[in-house]
């Protein structure tokens, strides 16, 4: 068996390999199933862009809708789910309290028939129908309040938005939300898609794959990373304290949050549509100051290190878009899941297609023939 070099954090080494997405890190580019992430943003929707990942086409006009009629039947929780949320306590994290629910779904449906397309597709409209309903859910039951019925009469974004604020919402916000969805939905081996292809190697339950993907995502290092931004911009608060910020980072060699990126070496093509979507909603819903601190951000971090490849990351930005529409910050990661259970539902079925189970070796740096000493001549 031919031995490769040990890369910390395997970087660089192929661990599957995919149709699904296709990043170009030096060029900023980024495809679902070969169409740009741009083209997708502007002309898609995120049920349309989920279908595209997870069965590797664009639908007919008739696939789309009896795809988004079957997720819009799947909406509600279990009342089962409901009651156990009613036990997490308020102070608990959602992306835990989701991890929990995803993983509580599979004892619904714990018989696995993996080889029957019947059983895959059922497992992704649940997922996908679910997911931002156990998210919403949690929301409104930390604040006391029962989780509203999802609205037949809205779409995927607007219902979610629907569910977690108890009103209709603005056109525009849900459209732009829905974007958001589009751009967060997939990129290619991140760690909380190389988690799930791990876990489903092992031929386990769907339930259990989402389940590993979101406890990977919920790191400050991943898609954690969206609230550390905001937290970010708010201990700086002004755009005068952004240069000694930044150089003060610089100094403790300390990673600012929402920069940096291990493929990207340009500015991520997600970050730039972001920022223009939050230009959109600010216009419409009065400026927010953050974002001028923000901007300010990348022009001094683009001064200081664009040399090391430094630049926005897909994080950056979206923080102060949910923020615009009222989200509140501990559900940004949550929201990130709710998009990315695409792409690992996606990688999940690409994993079944041709299966043989995670089992990387290693470089073994520990001791040999060490002999067991007695407790008391410790
Ligand atoms: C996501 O993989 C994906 O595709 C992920 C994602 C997706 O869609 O799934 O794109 C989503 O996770 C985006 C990333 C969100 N995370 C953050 O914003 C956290 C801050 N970023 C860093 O932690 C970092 O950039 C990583 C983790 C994203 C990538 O780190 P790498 O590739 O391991 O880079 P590294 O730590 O080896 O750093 C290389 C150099 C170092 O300097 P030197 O020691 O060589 O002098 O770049 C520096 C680092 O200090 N550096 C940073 C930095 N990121 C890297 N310096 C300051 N701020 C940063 N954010």
């Amino acid at each position: 068996m031919m031995v490769c070099e040990y890369k910390p954090g395997l970087e660089g080494i192929p661990a599957a390999e995919s149709s699904i997405s296709f990043v170009d890190g030096q060029k900023g580019l980024l495809e679902y199933r070969g169409i740009r992430i741009e083209e997708l943003a502007q002309k898609s929707t995120f049920l349309e862009t989920a279908y595209l990942l997870i069965w590797g086409e664009l639908p007919t006009k008739d696939e789309l809708s009896a795809f988004e009629e079957e997720v819009n039947m799947h909406r509600r929780i279990k009342y089962r789910i409901r009651d156990m949320m009613k036990s997490f306590p308020e102070s608990g994290h959602p992306m835990d309290a989701l991890q929990a629910s995803a993983a509580a779904l599979g004892l619904f449906y714990s018989r696995r028939d993996l080889h029957n397309p019947a059983y895959i597709r059922d497992a992704v409209v649940r997922l996908l129908a679910t997911i931002p309903t156990m998210v919403a859910a949690f929301q409104l039951m930390r604040k006391g309040n029962d989780p509203v019925r999802p609205h037949d009469e809205l779409d995927y974004a607007g219902n979610f938005l629907y569910m977690l604020n108890e009103k209709i919402p603005d056109p525009l916000a849900a459209h732009v939300f829905d974007v958001c969805l589009i751009l967060h939905a997939e990129h290619t081996m991140n760690a909380s898609t190389f988690s799930a292809r791990v876990t489903a190697s092992t031929l386990t339950d769907p339930y259990a794959v989402v389940a590993s993907a979101v406890g990977t995502l919920g790191g400050p290092l991943h898609g954690g990373a969206n609230e550390e931004v905001i937290q970010m911009l708010e201990d700086i608060d002004s755009v005068e304290n952004v240069r000694p910020y930044i150089e003060d980072c610089i100094q403790r060699k300390a990673k600012i949050m929402g920069f940096g990126h291990r493929v990207y070496k340009v500015k991520d093509p997600r970050a730039t549509i972001l920022q223009n979507l939050a230009e959109k909603l600010f216009t419409k819903f009065g400026h927010d100051k953050y974002f001028d601190i923000a901007q300010e951000m990348e022009r001094v971090v683009e001064e200081k290190l664009s040399h090391k490849g430094i630049y926005p990351n897909v994080d950056f930005y979206s923080g102060l878009v949910y923020r615009k529409m009222g989200i509140p910050t501990d559900l940004f990661t949550p929201i990130f899941a709710i998009a990315r259970v695409a792409g690992w539902l996606a990688h999940w079925k690409e994993q079944l297609a041709e299966n043989r189970i995670f089992r990387p070796t290693q470089v073994y740096n520990g001791r040999h023939e060490a002999s067991y000493i007695p407790i008391e001549k410790r």
